[in-house]
Order: C-alpha cells, then sequence, then structure tokens
C-alpha cells in the first residue's frame, strides 16, 4: 500500500510537484536503490553524497543494533560513553596528522555552526575578542543553519530568513568557465583568486577576522573543483593574518576525491576541518568537528573545573551514531575504499568526459570521484533543464543529484567500471530526450 503523501513537509523540494508524481525509494542493496514496485535504480549520487561504502552493509546495521542494545541513550553533558570516545580515536586515526581532538555533532549544518563558534571562542581565549569576522565564499554551501547560511553564498537559502548574521563577508568563488571549461581535475587558472582574502583584510583589517570558511571542492553549487595553488594560498594568507582556516569536507571526506580528506590531498592542512554524510556512510545523522592541538588547547585555558565550551547538543555522540561511524571507518580500512576513487578517477575522468557530446552540454568538469555536467539553461526556466534530466534519469533507472542545471555525480567509492559506463550511458539518454523535449 503506498502511503498517504500529504503529511511530510519535505526538505529542499518542490512539495507540490513531488507529490503530485512520487519518486520514491524503498529499498537499497550495493551500488543500487529499489522503488517500491521493485525497479532498480544505479546511485550515482551516494544517496547525497553520503553512502560511499555502498548500500545495505551488514557491519554497520549490526553495530548500530548492538550498541542500541546494550546503551539506547547516554547523556553526553557532565557524563560520557565508552562508544563515544572509541568513536572519536576511530575518527582521529583517518584524519590528516596535525588533528587532536573531534566535537560531534548530528549533521553537517550543526558542524559547520560549531567551527564557527569555535573559531570565535578561539580568538576569545586567546584574548583577541575583537577577531569576530567571518568570511565564507560566493557559491559556497554550509548547511542551513544561521551561521552556515550566513557563510554561504546560495542567494536562494539565504533569501527569507534574513537578517542574517552581521559580521560576514564572502570571498569571490573561483568558477570561471571562460577559462577553465571541461577542466579535468583541478583547473589550471585561479589560484590569484585566494588573494581576494586580501581585499577584504584591507577592508575589515586582520585583527577583526575570525575565520575562512571554504569547502575545499563546491559540492551543491555544482562541482567546483580549487585551482591549482588557489587553497595553499589561502592557507598562506590566513597563517601569515593569524586567520583560522576551516575546510567543509562534508562532501570532500571519506575518500570522495581519492585521498582520505581533501587536505590530504591537497597537501593544505586547516584549523579547523568539519565531516558528515560519509561520516557514518550514511546510516545514521551524524556530523564532526576536528580541531587541531593548537585550536583545542587555547580553549582549555580556563581554570578547571569551568566547562570550556558552553556548545553542545544532546545526541553528540550518540550510542547508536557512534556504533555506526566505528564499523563505517573499519569498512572504509578493510576496503581500502580512500583508494578508490584515486584507482577509478582515470576511467571515470573518460566516462564524464564522453558526455561533452551530449546536446546542450555546456561544461564538464571532474576531480576524484566526483563528476559535474553543466546543462544549457532555458530562458526564462533556470533549473528546468536539470531537473527534467533527473526525473528522466530517474525513469532510467538512475539517481543523479541536479542543482540548478548542473548535473553531479558522486557514486557510491564501491562502483565497477561497467557502471560507470552504465551511469554514462543512462545519463547520456536521459539528456539527448530531455532536449528533444526542452529545446
Ligand atoms: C559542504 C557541506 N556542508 C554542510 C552541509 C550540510 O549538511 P547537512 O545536510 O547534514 O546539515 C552539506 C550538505 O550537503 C555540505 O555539502
Amino acid at each position: 500500500m503506498s502511503p498517504d503523501l500529504g503529511s511530510w513537509w519535505m526538505p529542499f523540494t518542490a512539495n507540490r510537484q513531488f507529490k503530485a508524481a512520487p519518486r520514491l525509494l524503498a529499498r537499497a542493496e550495493g551500488m543500487h536503490y529499489f522503488t517500491p514496485d521493485g525497479r532498480e535504480v544505479l546511485d550515482g549520487a551516494a544517496g547525497l553524497w553520503c553512502v560511499n561504502a555502498g548500500h545495505g552493509r551488514r557491519e554497520i546495521v549490526d553495530a548500530v543494533h548492538r550498541a542500541m542494545s546494550e546503551l539506547d541513550y547516554a547523556p553526553p553533558f557532565q557524563m560520557g560513553h565508552p562508544l563515544a570516545f572509541e568513536a572519536a580515536e576511530a575518527l582521529l586515526g583517518v584524519l590528516p596528522d596535525g588533528f587532536a581532538n573531534v566535537f560531534f555533532v548530528n549533521s553537517g549544518s550543526e558542524a559547520a555552526d560549531t567551527a564557527l563558534k569555535i573559531a570565535r571562542a578561539f580568538h576569545v581565549a586567546n584574548g583577541q575578542a575583537e577577531r569576530v569576522w567571518l568570511i565564507g565564499r560566493e557559491r559556497g554551501y554550509h548547511g542551513v543553519n544561521f551561521g552556515g547560511i550566513s557563510v554561504g553564498g546560495i542567494a536562494n537559502n539565504r533569501a527569507a530568513f534574513g537578517p542574517l548574521l552581521q559580521e560576514v563577508d564572502h570571498l569571490r568563488h573561483t568558477h570561471d568557465p571562460d577559462r577553465n571549461g571541461f577542466s579535468r581535475g583541478q583547473p589550471k587558472y585561479g589560484a590569484e583568486l585566494a588573494d581576494d582574502l586580501l581585499r577584504l583584510v584591507a577592508k575589515h583589517g586582520a585583527e577583526q577576522i575570525a575565520a575562512v570558511i571554504v569547502e575545499p571542492v563546491a559540492g551543491s553549487t555544482g562541482v567546483l573543483p580549487p585551482p591549482v595553488g588557489y587553497l595553499e594560498r589561502l592557507r598562506e594568507i590566513c597563517t601569515e593574518h593569524g586567520i583560522l582556516l576551516i575546510f567543509d569536507e562534508v562532501i570532500t571526506g571519506f575518500g570522495r576525491l581519492g585521498a582520505p580528506f581533501a587536505a590530504d590531498l591537497f597537501g593544505v592542512i586547516p584549523d579547523i576541518l568539519t565531516m558528515a554524510k560519509g561520516l557514518t556512510n550514511g546510516a545514521l545523522p551524524m556530523g564532526a568537528v576536528a580541531v587541531t592541538a593548537e585550536v583545542h588547547d587555547a580553549l582549555m585555558q580556563v581554570p578547571a573545573p569551568a566547562i570550556e565550551l558552553f556548545h553542545g547538543y544532546t545526541y553528540s555522540g550518540h550510542p547508536a551514531a557512534s556504533g555506526a561511524l566505528i564499523a563505517t571507518m573499519e569498512i572504509y580500512r578493510r576496503e581500502d575504499l580512500f583508494a578508490r576513487a584515486a584507482q577509478l578517477q582515470d576511467y571515470w575522468q573518460d566516462a564524464m568526459h564522453s558526455l561533452r557530446q551530449a546536446p546542450n552540454v555546456v561544461d564538464v568538469r571532474n576531480i576524484g570521484l566526483v563528476g559535474a555536467v553543466e546543462l544549457a539553461g532555458v530562458e526564462g526556466g533556470a533549473g528546468r533543464r536539470g531537473y527534467d534530466v533527473l526525473c528522466r534519469a530517474f525513469a532510467e533507472g538512475l539517481l543523479v543529484r541536479v542543482t540548478g542545471d548542473t548535473v553531479a555525480l558522486s557514486p557510491p567509492l564501491i562502483i565497477s567500471e561497467p557502471q560507470i559506463d552504465e551511469l554514462v550511458e543512462k545519463l547520456a539518454s536521459a539528456i539527448i530526450s530531455s532536449s528533444r523535449e526542452i529545446t
């Protein structure tokens, strides 16, 4: 029996349109979803950038079951339970050297807001309370809480919710299709855009700026890999001016780019790093914020027994999520999944760029096991072609993610080469049939 769709107000969804023609997923296994009537759908999006190890991982289900059977819930304020500490150890074990502690939250949005708060608190602890400005970047996405949408750079996500945080400014984005169209891996041009931070330093004064937050590869605004040298330069300027650098690795973490984290891949270590999604393979809601010893220790200066950070969530380090995290890290390790995207990268890249031939394709870009196919917009109907391709791909048996008219792809890291071919064939077919309908 199909459920009544009326009650659930769905997130980031055209509710009325969806409920008139729903797309339901009932089950998942490996690389596939299955609809309620049993139709197989190849997962080209790792759910929503999160199911890096593929679906239905029994070890995670069992770990969650064990954790919850033993301890359904334990308060994390002034109390602790062993699994959360084990989870923090397991997570530190895969993070780049230099991170000393992790703070657990329940989502990427909470991770972003937590990171911004830690950054401000760090400067207060160091006697620089005037460092309050938070710098994001145009086309950045850091979730939907007030901090995240303030530093984020997506107009629709901000428009109805102001006033937002006031002491916020934005770097220019790095997307430059004229110079970098159809780039393979990191685009060549644009390292100098990191110097835009110097403009903001001149405008606000370095001594007023707390932190810069960027996604190493912007995901939600259509997959924008950083130009060669850009992140290195951003790191340099931050260090020079005592500004904390925050990497939002909610998408780029856990092997998505062919290294454990983008920080590893690019050799640029931020002061604070946020995670979610692949942290539990998407199986349970969980996020985390990793900090260097310098950041952590600065906040430990208050005389004991004072609470050092007045921040946290009822479900921080929840037993079930902690169990899921530990099991997920074990799968990544055992199957060497953080190396997988690097192994597949060339094959993936060629497959992605073969879509250049399809009608209305104005750009293709890729890095690690992520790709984007940007389609020409329709006059007066931004996003219409993208949405149409999403629906047609789903009908063909392929799940993709669409932002505006850009189709974003990020399959589970367990995808095989024949499945990459299948993904590309289905997407090409959806793009071709859509362009017959929408000219
Ligand atoms: C870079 C980045 N940060 C934060 C978030 C927000 O995560 P969540 O939806 O878990 O709050 C996302 C979600 O896509 C993201 O891509």
